[in-house]
């Protein structure tokens, strides 16, 4: 049995993929599985924290009771987490958020054509808002990069975004098992991680959590 150094804590997960509707039938979206964000769901409450969980779409198997509330598209996301937000003390955006939505919905299903341009605009960056009010929460984000520019391109968000933690991840971990990349904190440190298991990851990533709320340092 482990300790419950979290015994009190509210922890906010977002996780999965957003989709954005084309039409009534398409849509955009990414492969993530939603695997981390319920290791993290999992290994939260192992600590004692009290855990909700808002998921887009997910291939993994939730967390076993635990909160998940769903939604589909960005903007429900960010709307989801604004309504929440207040309740949580710690909040961890590892969703993958569309970054663009189509300007408009059709209704029913496009017509095949020779060519159809869709226009995209940006969806709500609910992490950036989150960061601009953030209060004493502790902000954790996940980052998605190229490996040639992974470390560079993070430490610009973890900033911009105000975060006190950010898990900087190459592509190939996506939908995988197996974690790679570095924790990067509001200090400047930086710790490689590489584990087979985004379980003991997410273990790790708590540790670091309870750790950084011991001695006041994230
Ligand atoms: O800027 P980028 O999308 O790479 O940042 C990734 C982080 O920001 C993730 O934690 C993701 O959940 C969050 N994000 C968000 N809203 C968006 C896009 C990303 O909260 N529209």
């Amino acid at each position: 049995l482990r300790p419950k150094p979290l015994a009190g804590k509210r922890v906010l997960i977002t996780c999965g993929a957003t989709r954005e509707y084309i039409d009534g039938v398409r849509f955009l979206s990414n492969s993530s599985s939603g695997r981390m964000g319920f290791a993290l769901a999992r290994v939260f409450r192992w600590y004692g924290a009290q855990v909700k969980v808002v998921a887009g779409f997910t291939t993994a198997q939730e967390p076993p009771e635990t909160h998940v509330q769903r939604v589909v598209s960005a903007q429900d996301m960010y709307q989801k987490v604004m309504e929440l937000k207040d309740w949580a003390d710690i909040i961890v955006m590892n969703a993958a958020v569309s970054d663009y939505m189509p300007e408009r919905k059709e209704t029913g299903k496009i017509k095949k054509t020779q060519s159809l341009t869709l226009r995209l605009v940006s969806t709500p960056d609910i992490l950036l808002h989150l960061g601009e009010r953030k209060g004493d929460k502790l902000l954790i984000g996940f980052a998605l990069e190229e490996r040639e520019n992974l470390l560079e391109n993070s430490r610009q968000k973890l900033r911009r975004k105000n975060l006190d933690m950010l898990i900087a991840n190459p592509l190939e971990v996506m939908d995988r098992d197996f974690h790679e990349g570095y924790i990067l904190y509001a200090d400047g440190r930086e710790e490689k991680i590489e584990f087979g298991d985004k379980v003991i990851s997410a273990e790790l990533i708590v540790k670091k959590v309870i750790n950084g709320l011991l001695s006041k340092s994230l």
